[in-house]
Formats: structure tokens, C-alpha cells, sequence
């Protein structure tokens, strides 16, 4: 059996999360690769909105195994907040959720640490969720780093201690004041271990093995997008982790052997929440309408995003590195009130037109647009892709000759139930 692999071409927030949600029930088992808390997954099924940060979106489904992969960062007290909401509702979680033993730990001076650097990058800063994501990477890569399974270990206290002084030791040296929050943090992130010790460690790559051996299906679930890639976004303005199709093998281990479907999630504008270039950016009415109706405030810190016109020259760069199969363009609905509707073909660069993302982050680029006639009509409860109105169908028809991929679904509101499947 093969690992399909579900992840956002943009800037993440592309509607992963009801996705996933969707998806589970033809899958067996559900699996994060990276990122952390900074990612935001919104749910909605019944009436009621959930919000997921480190919990694979596949947990609603009690009979499907979820993973939290190798390549995710856990910051226990987020962790333990999202378990607790959970079992709010009557949910256990313990049942079918597990965590690789490799997963590393974000502790309290990785979050000051975030915050400390934004500090002093003053306006050139990266507009962090400020989750502790850069540091602990950084210290992963390091060789610093606390995992999972260290949490088992008899000297993990000392071990914590040597991590925390190297981090005093930075603080120190750029004067930031520390000490006001550490203590507090301190004590509740180890209290708050006690929740994380309640679930299964696991290696999960055996696991997975096992599972696909035995002809399980199984979805990898991506944070971020494809835009906001270590290597392959607009760096600096970027995460810290990989993104990409290819973050999904060494975050779970696997082989890309294992590699299924590849199914890609584009909303049907742009949304980027932080700094960064973003080339069809809007700063007119129609980006303030686009961010109230589509409600573009983020799911994780509440900052109201970025909103611009949907851009076929980062998608194809998107569907390109990621291999995708397929794609499930989402929020259309949210575009119903316009007269008009653009799509940027096209960069202009020092005068040049261009089609290829530039890797600077300084130069000017001048988006290059092919307008489409609005579709004006509410399509909320539309369920049938014939039911779509033409103007949507022809939007729809020319991002697929654009970028050569069948557009598999379409999503047209929050809800669960509210999705057309082609
Ligand atoms: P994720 O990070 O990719 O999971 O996306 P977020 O949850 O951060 O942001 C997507 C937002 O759009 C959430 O509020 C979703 O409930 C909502 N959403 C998802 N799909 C649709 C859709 O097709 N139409 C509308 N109107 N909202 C959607
Ligand atoms: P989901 O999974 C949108 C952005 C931040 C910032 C940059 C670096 O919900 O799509 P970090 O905290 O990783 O150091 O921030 O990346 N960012 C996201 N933007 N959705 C996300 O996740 C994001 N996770 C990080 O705003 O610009
Ligand atoms: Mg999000």
C-alpha cells in the first residue's frame, strides 16, 4: 500500500485541516511530518469549529490511528491544552493517538529565544508565530536537541538544565530579559508533561512500515505550505522545517517508494499571515473584502492576513517541486461578490516578463494579470460540480490547463458536509 501525502501550495492556511477531515475516512491511519504549533487546522462538522495545532486532523475519527510523525516539533503545553479540549467533548485520545520517539521538544527558552530574535531583527523580522519554531529546528540541527524518548531518560532534568543554560548564555548576550517570564513558564511546561506521558511513544517508523505492509492506507498530513519551505520559500521569510512532499519521508520515514497520491490544497485566492514577498498582494477594498468574508484572521495567533489575488506562477512552481497529483482548490465561495476576478500569469522583473519564482527576496516584482468575469452568485450549497456556476467553471478550467493538474475538489465553506467531489 502507498502513503498519499495531502499539503498547501501557498502560504499555508489553504483549508488543510477540514481537508484532512474529509479525507479520513478513507484512510486508516493519519500522520503529521513537521511543523509544530505554529500551524492552525480548522475542523468543522456539526455546528462546532475545532481548532487543531499539533494533533493530526484525523483525530475526530476515533477508529483511525493518528501520528504524530518524527519531523514534528511538540511543545508539551500546547499539547496538553489540545488534549484537554478534546476530551471536553468525549473524545479519548489515548486511544488512538501516537508519537514518534523522535519528535523533538520545544521548551519555554525555545519560545523566548523566537521572540528574542524578532526582537532584533526590528522590521526586517519574519513575523513568527513565535511557537519556539526556529530555535528548536535550530537546535535539532545542532545536535542539541531533546526528544520524546528523552523524556524516559534518568538524567533528562540535567539534561534540560544544559539546553536552558546554553539559551541563558544567548539571552544574556543580546540583554534580553528573560528571567520575568522563565520561572512561570517552567513550571507549568513540566507540569504539563505529565499529559504528554500519558501516550504511547513509538518508533513510528516501524510502525508505519508495519501498517503499510499490511496493506493500511495511510494520509500524510502537512503544515505550512509549500511557499513557506526552508529551502524552497521566499528565505528568510520562511519556516523552519520542510514543507514539501519530500518533508513527508524523512518526517515519517518512509521511502519515496511509499509515495501515492500527492494531493495538493490551493485556495482560490492568496492568503500569507507574517512577512515576506506575496506579488498579488491587495491593499484596496478588494483585499479587505477578500479578508472579511473568507474571515483571514489566523488560526493560531489571530493576525489578520495578507489577501491578494490567486498566483499561477508560485502554484506551478508549487505543483512542480511537490509532484502533485491533484488538487482540491477551496473558498471559492468566498469570491462570489466580485465583478471581476484576476489571475497573475506572470512576474515583471527589471522590466523583463518571467515565469519562474525569483530567488532574491529584494527585487521588484510586478504581477502581470488575466482577468475572469465574477460568478456573483452564492454557491454554499451547491453539492454537484455541474451545479457550479460557468463563470467558477471557467476559473476552474483555466488553473487546470495552467498548471497541468486535474482540480479533483472543490470546497465551498468550512463545514464538513460543504464539498463537491468531481
Ligand atoms: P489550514 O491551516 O490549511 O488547515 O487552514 P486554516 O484552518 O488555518 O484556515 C482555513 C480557514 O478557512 C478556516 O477557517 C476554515 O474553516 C476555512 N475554510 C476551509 N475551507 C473553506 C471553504 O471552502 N470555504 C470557506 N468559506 N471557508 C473554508
Ligand atoms: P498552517 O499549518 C500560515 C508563517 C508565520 C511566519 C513564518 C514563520 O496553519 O497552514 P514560524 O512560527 O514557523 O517561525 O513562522 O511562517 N506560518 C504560517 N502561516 N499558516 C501556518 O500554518 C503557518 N505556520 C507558520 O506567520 O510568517
Ligand atoms: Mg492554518
Amino acid at each position: 500500500m502507498k502513503m498519499d501525502i495531502l499539503l498547501g501550495l501557498q502560504w499555508g492556511d489553504e483549508g488543510k485541516g477540514k481537508i484532512v477531515d474529509v479525507f479520513a475516512s478513507d484512510y486508516e491511519v493519519i500522520a503529521r511530518f513537521q511543523g509544530g504549533p505554529n500551524a492552525g487546522h480548522s475542523l468543522e462538522f456539526n455546528g462546532i469549529k475545532h481548532i487543531l495545532h499539533i494533533i493530526p486532523s484525523g483525530i475526530f475519527h476515533r477508529e483511525k490511528i493518528n501520528i504524530i510523525g518524527n519531523g514534528v516539533v511538540i511543545d508539551p503545553l500546547i499539547f496538553q491544552e489540545e488534549i484537554e479540549t478534546l476530551q471536553k467533548m468525549g473524545l479519548n485520545p489515548a486511544e488512538n493517538l501516537r508519537i514518534s520517539r523522535k519528535a523533538h521538544l520545544i521548551l519555554p527558552t525555545h519560545k523566548l529565544l523566537d521572540a528574542a530574535s524578532e526582537l532584533q531583527k526590528g522590521n526586517k523580522k519574519i513575523g513568527s508565530t513565535l511557537k519556539g519554531i526556529g530555535p528548536v529546528y535550530t537546535d535539532k540541527t545542532a545536535r542539541n536537541g531533546l526528544r520524546i524518548c528523552d523524556l524516559q531518560s534518568s538524567d533528562f532534568r540535567e539534561r534540560y538544565r544544559e539546553q536552558v543554560a546554553r539559551h541563558i548564555a544567548v539571552f544574556e548576550q543580546c540583554h534580553f530579559d528573560y528571567q520575568a517570564h522563565l520561572p512561570a513558564m517552567e513550571a507549568a511546561w513540566f507540569k504539563s508533561l505529565d499529559c504528554l506521558l500519558q501516550f504511547p511513544f513509538i518508533d513510528s517508523e516501524y510502525e508505519l512500515h508495519d501498517l503499510l505492509s499490511a496493506s493500511k492506507k495511510v494520509l500524510a498530513e502537512g503544515a505550512q505550505g509549500t511557499l513557506l519551505d526552508l529551502d524552497f520559500g521566499a528565505y528568510p521569510f520562511v519556516t523552519s522545517s520542510n514543507t514539501i512532499a519530500a518533508g513527508a519521508f524523512t518526517g515519517l520515514g518512509l521511502s519515496p517508494h511509499c509515495a501515492g497520491r500527492i494531493i495538493g490544497i490551493v485556495k482560490a485566492y492568496c492568503t500569507r499571515v507574517g512577512s515576506g514577498p506575496f506579488p498579488t498582494e491587495l491593499f484596496d477594498e478588494i483585499g479587505e473584502q477578500l479578508r472579511r468574508q473568507g474571515n483571514e484572521f489566523g488560526a493560531t495567533t489571530g493576525r489578520p492576513r495578507r489577501c491578494g489575488w490567486l498566483d499561477l506562477v508560485a502554484l506551478k512552481y508549487a505543483v512542480m517541486i511537490n509532484g502533485v497529483t491533484e488538487i482540491v482548490l477551496t473558498k471559492a465561495d468566498v469570491m462570489s461578490n466580485f465583478d471581476t476576478i484576476n489571475i497573475c500569469t506572470a512576474y515583471k522583473v527589471n522590466g523583463k516578463i518571467v515565469k519562474r519564482m525569483p530567488t532574491e527576496t529584494d527585487v521588484k516584482i510586478e504581477p502581470i494579470f488575466t482577468s475572469f468575469k465574477g460568478w456573483k452568485e452564492d454557491i454554499c450549497a451547491i453539492r454537484r460540480y455541474d451545479g457550479l456556476p460557468e463563470a467558477l467553471k471557467n476559473y476552474i478550467q483555466f488553473i487546470e490547463q495552467e498548471v497541468s493538474t486535474k482540480i479533483s475538489i472543490v470546497s465551498v465553506g468550512p463545514d464538513r458536509e460543504a464539498t463537491i467531489i468531481r
